[in-house]
């Protein structure tokens, strides 16, 4: 990809599953990578297996529902590596069940990580690569956000937000030299797949799985050439698209 090396690049979420393989993946393409996660241990073991292949990365404890310790975390990176180049907000969480038997407090913690998780980074980046005249977001959403999810009623309403949200900035960032575009993964083998499904015994699992034409979950190693892309000099003329890699489960022109 070009366009990559030591650019400083923040991933929400990099301790585990879809953003670990991102942040892997930025670090083999020269990036500095910051990795943003609540789960501390995670954030720097991830942190230290970039190091260990050649890369350059640093680990940050953040919940990214916090948007002073978010602003805190973003300072503490550019003294560290520099300016902040990209930002892929991936952080994510849900809980599978029916609207009709969840409460308010579910769905502020949904809205919370989900949505306003990508609002405090978005709003804290997105200034500083106007004002560098370059930069790059993207967003990690879900088909769930184009198509709609059963049991994930609230989540699927985050999602959507999300690819609403990327559109508009691209819109308003247009002449800045900043692009947004969002990305919609499938059903994906990672310990949030799991958590979710944890109730049915593996059954919504294997329901999806016959949804999907290609026949298999996504694995976390599935995104992070589509990230890397969109960050990339290559993608400077794409913005406000949204793109499912979710092996044909939704297909939209
Ligand atoms: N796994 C799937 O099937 C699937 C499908 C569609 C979309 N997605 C999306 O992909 C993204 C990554 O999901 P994953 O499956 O890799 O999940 P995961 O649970 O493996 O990893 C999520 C990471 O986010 C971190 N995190 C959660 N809340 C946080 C917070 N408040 N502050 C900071 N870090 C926080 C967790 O500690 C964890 O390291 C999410 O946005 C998710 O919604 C996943």
């Amino acid at each position: 990809m070009r366009g990559l090396d030591q650019k400083p690049v923040i991933v929400t979420g990099g301790a585990s599953g879809i953003g670990k393989a991102i942040g892997l993946r930025l670090g083999e393409e020269g990036a500095r990578v910051a990795i943003f996660d609540m789960n501390e241990k995670g954030a720097e073991a991830a942190a230290a297996e970039i190091r260990q292949k050649g890369g350059e990365a640093w680990a940050y404890k953040v919940d990214i529902t916090d948007y002073a310790a978010v602003a805190r975390a973003v300072d503490a990176f550019e003294k560290a590596a520099g300016q902040v180049y990209g930002l892929v907000n991936n952080a994510g969480w849900d809980e599978a069940k029916p609207f009709i038997q969840t409460e308010p407090d579910f769905w502020k913690k949904v809205i919370d990580i989900n949505l306003y998780g990508p609002l405090n980074l978005t709003h804290v980046v997105a200034r500083r690569l106007a004002e560098q005249g370059a930069g790059r977001v993207v967003s990690i959403s879900s088909d769930a956000g184009r198509v709609g999810s059963s049991g994930e009623a609230v989540y699927s309403a985050a999602k959507g937000g999300v690819i609403a949200f990327m559109k508009t900035m691209a819109r308003e960032f247009a002449r800045k030299g900043v692009t947004f575009n969002t990305i919609c993964p499938g059903p994906t083998d990672t310990p949030l797949l799991a958590s979710v499904d944890a109730s049915g015994g593996g059954r919504l699992t294997e329901a999806l799985t016959k949804a999907i034409p290609m026949r298999r979950l996504a694995q976390p190693d599935d995104y992070p050439g589509m990230v890397a892309f969109f960050l990339s000099d290559d993608a400077s003329f794409i913005t406000g698209q949204t793109i499912s890699v979710s092996g044909g489960l939704s297909m939209h022109g």
